[in-house]
């Protein structure tokens, strides 16, 4: 990244060149033709006009952000677990096991932003962004965590996008590796809804049997 005056400043990649303004405000302007000429000439010197209190408006930024996912994740982690229990309950054994996985990686992600967090030198706020919702259908359940993970996948494409335009490239490729956990597990989701629409309720009637094999095995086994 280089400078083109106090404030200015402009990346190579991107051909822009941004300035943050006093309340922290980013702006995106496109470099004019002889900026674009210094820029390719290397006429432009190494950066020295981040000032710290710049530095500090793009980090507390990047914070906040890791912050909001973090609650989401909580959130998800706590939902799972509930979701978990009541499939545990009713003996579907096969959905169960599915939330509780779901829940722990996506304890995983807390972990990850926790990291970097730490790492930006901010504070980690341990509050979940909503309630755990006392959903007990089965369908009902997969529908909620197949959202969720399409939200939170949104969330955090756009919110890669807000690091990338504040230098934080870490924290950018962070998000981007949790969107494509999310998707995955919003696909795991959605699948298991549509062996419910295929098989009807036989399908949770199976896990349920299953488990009764299971239990009933010889003595001892
Ligand atoms: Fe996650
Ligand atoms: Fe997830």
């Amino acid at each position: 990244m280089y400078a083109l005056r106090k404030h200015w400043l402009c990346t190579r990649e991107t051909n822009y060149k941004l300035f943050i303004n006093k309340i922290g405000k980013v702006n995106f302007y496109r470099l004019n033709h002889k900026e674009k000429s210094y820029l390719r000439n290397n006429k432009l010197f190494l950066i020295n006009f981040i000032t710290s209190k710049n530095l500090k408006i793009m980090k507390e930024k990047s914070i906040e952000l890791l912050n909001k996912a973090v609650a989401d994740e909580l959130s998800a982690v706590h939902q799972y677990m509930y979701f978990h229990f009541h499939c545990d309950d009713q003996g579907f054994d096969l959905l169960a096991n599915l939330f509780k996985r779901r829940a722990i990686e996506e304890m995983i992600h807390v972990e990850k932003l926790a990291e970097r967090i730490l790492f930006l030198k901010g504070e980690i706020d341990m509050t979940l962004s909503q309630p755990v919702k006392p959903v007990h259908d089965v369908r009902e359940m997969l529908k909620m965590a197949a959202g969720m993970e399409q939200g939170s996948a949104n969330d955090y494409n756009n919110w890669a996008n807000e690091c990338a335009q504040n230098a934080d490239a870490v924290s950018k490729k962070l998000f981007e590796e949790l969107v494509g956990d999310e998707e995955n597990h919003q696909q795991q989701f959605e699948d298991e809804m549509e062996n419910l629409d295929k098989y009807g309720d036989n399908y949770l009637a199976l896990q349920s049997i299953e488990r009764s094999k299971n239990n009933s095995g010889p003595a001892g086994a």
